[in-house]
């Protein structure tokens, strides 16, 4: 009897193990563009997503897609992974789950972009923010939707989607022109025309990031305006709202996923064109205040490629471990046809008189930073 169950301790423990050894070999180093499996051997499924730092564990949300060209609506939510290393990733599951419930604003087979989730040290609470798109609708409803957690991976709770701003003007710096400014009784140009359009009822908010200040104050920054024009609007101290205050950028230009960082007191913001899951060349701005003036820069990828930022599409900009002033480009290589396939390229920043710059590698790892 004791033979027994000593063989069978053994078999269960020879299963386990190589179990474990067919899991996931240690990763040590970044391979853009490549399959990059978490802990169960699974390629991680966060798409269009960002990174949240919170007692030295890294947690990456993302949207969770599914096979073929439905993948890209919400079949189950936004996926939570963590990390300490940034290479190897655990599988945290569902921190946001969309709803069976077909009157809820998230039911399941909606839209659910780029959620980015920052921490509150003052509430206390990890608020997810995320572009939201009704169910049955298209890209019609252009919501943001914010969710709230008392841990990083979740549950998330639901809390409420809207377009924000409703009934309120642009802030400008004193002494801009008029002639700069959006004047609803007679608008200048077709992204104005739909500010004035959209004024009463909220502005347009799709592709989307949330950046935190060193002075804790928060920012939502989303393409508006029929996808013509940036917002970047403050948040209210709890980070559930807006507070009314936002600047317009580059007006009229067409500006998608953007993402926000900040060295040595300038604000750096990295972007796309507008063309749908097919890639375009990055943009980037720079500005010495959150409230802009924000300087157009170009295209910050060099070599082959670059006008297609190397296949992928921003998602995120994050702060390089334990390196300051460096940081890490995070885009998405988009799968349309098989959502779930969608790869990740990260690459490192590298900065240059003022300048930005991003080039190709096929494998890196974090000593590249100096
Ligand atoms: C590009 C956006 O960046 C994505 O998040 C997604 O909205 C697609 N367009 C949809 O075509």
């Amino acid at each position: 009897m004791l033979k027994t169950k000593l063989s069978l301790a053994l078999i269960l423990f020879f299963i386990s193990f190589s179990n474990s050894l067919l899991a996931q070999e240690k990763l040590n180093a970044f391979f853009p563009g490549k399959i990059w499996k978490d802990n169960n051997g699974v390629h991680i499924n966060a798409h269009g997503g960002g990174i949240v730092e919170y007692k030295g564990t890294y947690y990456w949300y993302g949207e969770h897609k599914i096979e073929g060209e439905k993948g890209n609506t919400a079949q189950v939510g936004v996926h939570c992974y963590s990390s300490k290393d940034l290479y190897n990733w655990k599988d945290e599951g569902i921190a946001l789950a969309v709803s069976d419930d077909l009157k809820s604003d998230i039911a399941k087979g909606c839209i659910l972009e780029r959620p980015k989730v920052v921490y509150n040290k003052k509430t206390k609470k990890f608020v997810m923010w995320f572009h939201l798109e009704l169910l049955g609708k298209g890209y019609e409803a252009a919501r943001a939707g914010v969710a709230v957690a008392d841990k990083a991976t979740g549950p998330y709770t639901f809390i409420k989607s809207y377009r924000p701003n409703a009934g309120k003007m642009p802030f400008y710096a004193s002494g801009t022109p008029l002639t700069e400014q959006v004047n609803c009784d007679k608008p200048a140009n077709k992204s104005d025309g739909f500010f004035c359009r959209d004024l009463p009822g909220g502005q347009m908010a799709r592709d989307m990031t949330v950046f935190v200040d060193d002075d804790g104050k928060a920012y939502h920054i989303f393409s508006s305006e029929e996808n013509f024009t940036l917002h970047l609007a403050e948040l209210t101290p709890d980070y559930l709202s807006h507070t009314g205050k936002f600047i317009r950028i580059y007006v009229g230009h067409q500006t998608e996923a953007p993402a926000l960082f900040k060295k040595d007191g300038t604000y750096y913001m990295v972007g796309s064109g507008c063309t749908g899951w097919a890639p375009n060349p990055a943009r980037w701005f720079k500005s010495k205040s959150i409230f802009g003036p924000w300087e157009f820069m170009g295209n910050p990828c060099e070599g082959e490629k670059s006008n297609i930022t190397y296949g992928g599409q921003s998602t995120h900009v994050l702060p390089a471990p334990g390196k300051k002033g460096e940081f890490i480009f995070m885009a998405d290589k988009w799968e349309p046809k098989n959502a779930i396939d969608g790869r990740y390229l990260w690459l490192p920043v590298k900065f240059d008189k003022g300048d930005i710059k991003i080039s190709w590698l096929d494998k890196w790892d974090l000593s590249i930073f100096k």
